[in-house]
């Protein structure tokens, strides 16, 4: 059967056809907002490179979280700003850090929300690398223990999630057992699996001052030529006791996200980051691009390709426009 009796335009012939064929839908709850905390009181401070992006002391950020909450956002995932750093990353499981004073704040003052911590060390030492040293390379099973130390401090203060970034081996399993013997086994591990040595995260470096001060992540994090290897990758997480696995950066790696779903059954999610979102914010302010149109494009993508859910920037603007049937 083909032309004229097969014709595919039939399909498409209206929004209300269209609507009642599509394969894939985004919606709010897919979402996950990053946000940055940072010390003090009543700051906001933007983010040269990411417009519409602060950094916030916990004060305002509880403000800002009810608001994503109305919109119907489920959950948010917390980056620390620390007050200093040094060798060793102190405040990354420092009990009155940012990232802990904020889980309790929301977990008060914001209660329908999901609260999600990054777990890793580069926001927190002073070389700026996801680990810590012997001599020049990032020391594996030394930096398990403080990931896992850091992991219980999220959990205690509040968070429902831990999402460990740092790309070490071995460190989600290290991290269930830290939690259950600290028996907090309701926490879900939320692993990024896939983590890609990426240009793309260069915004969210100078966001949370974070890029390494010699080198590279290239002995850690993936090399953008593989995805077999992300699969097993993914096999060992969820060995370990991951309950959400990530793919990262999204776009670029969409391969690799539905790779990930013909293999495995669990949650998948897929972080939207910080160079994909300046992309989007720099040619729109241009007039290159239909912002809108553009942001759900790129995120109805993330969602046909895989995703149960999306960790992005956009969160709050696409949740006002999936609320207004846009
Ligand atoms: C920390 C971390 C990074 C991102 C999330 N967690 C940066 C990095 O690995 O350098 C990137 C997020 C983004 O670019 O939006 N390990
Ligand atoms: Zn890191």
């Amino acid at each position: 059967m083909s032309f004229p009796l097969v014709r595919m335009r039939r399909l498409r012939r209206n929004e209300t056809i269209r609507r009642m064929v599509a394969e894939t839908t985004l919606g709010v709850s897919d979402l996950i907002y990053p946000m940055f905390v940072c010390p003090g009181k009543g700051v906001r401070q933007p983010v040269g490179s990411m417009p519409g992006v602060d950094r916030f002391s916990v004060d305002t950020l509880v403000e800002e979280c009810k608001q994503v909450a109305d919109l119907g956002v489920p959950a948010v995932i917390l980056f620390g700003i620390p007050e200093k750093k040094d060798a060793l990353g102190r405040g990354a499981y420092d009990k009155n850090g940012p990232v802990p004073l904020a889980l309790r704040a929301l977990r008060r003052a914001v209660p329908g929300l999901a609260l999600a911590a990054d777990v890793c060390m580069c926001e927190y030492t002073d070389h700026g690398h996801c680990g810590i040293l012997d001599k020049d390379t990032v020391h594996n099973d030394a930096t398990l223990e403080l990931l896992a130390k850091a992991a219980v401090v999220y959990a205690q203060a509040g968070a429902h999630i831990v999402a460990p970034s740092d790309m070490m081996d071995g460190r989600v399993g290290e991290i269930r057992e830290a939690l259950d013997e600290a028996e907090l086994p309701d926490t879900l591990i939320m692993s990024y699996a896939a983590k890609y040595c990426s240009a793309f995260y260069g915004p969210f470096r100078e966001a949370a001052d974070s890029a390494p001060q010699f080198g590279d992540r290239k002995t850690y994090q993936m090399d953008p030529a593989n995805v077999r290897q992300a699969l097993r990758e993914v096999a060992l997480d969820v060995e370990e006791g991951a309950d959400i696995v990530m793919v990262k950066p999204a776009l670029p790696y969409l391969d690799v996200l539905a790779h990930m779903r013909d293999e495995f059954d669990l949650p998948l999610a897929a972080y939207h980051v910080s160079g994909e979102y300046s992309m989007i914010k720099a040619a729109a302010q241009l007039g290159w691009i239909d912002h809108d149109r553009v942001m759900m494009e790129s995120l109805l993508s993330i969602k046909r390709a895989g995703a149960d859910m999306i960790l992005t920037y956009f969160a709050k603007e696409a949740a006002k426009l999936l609320a207004g049937g846009g």
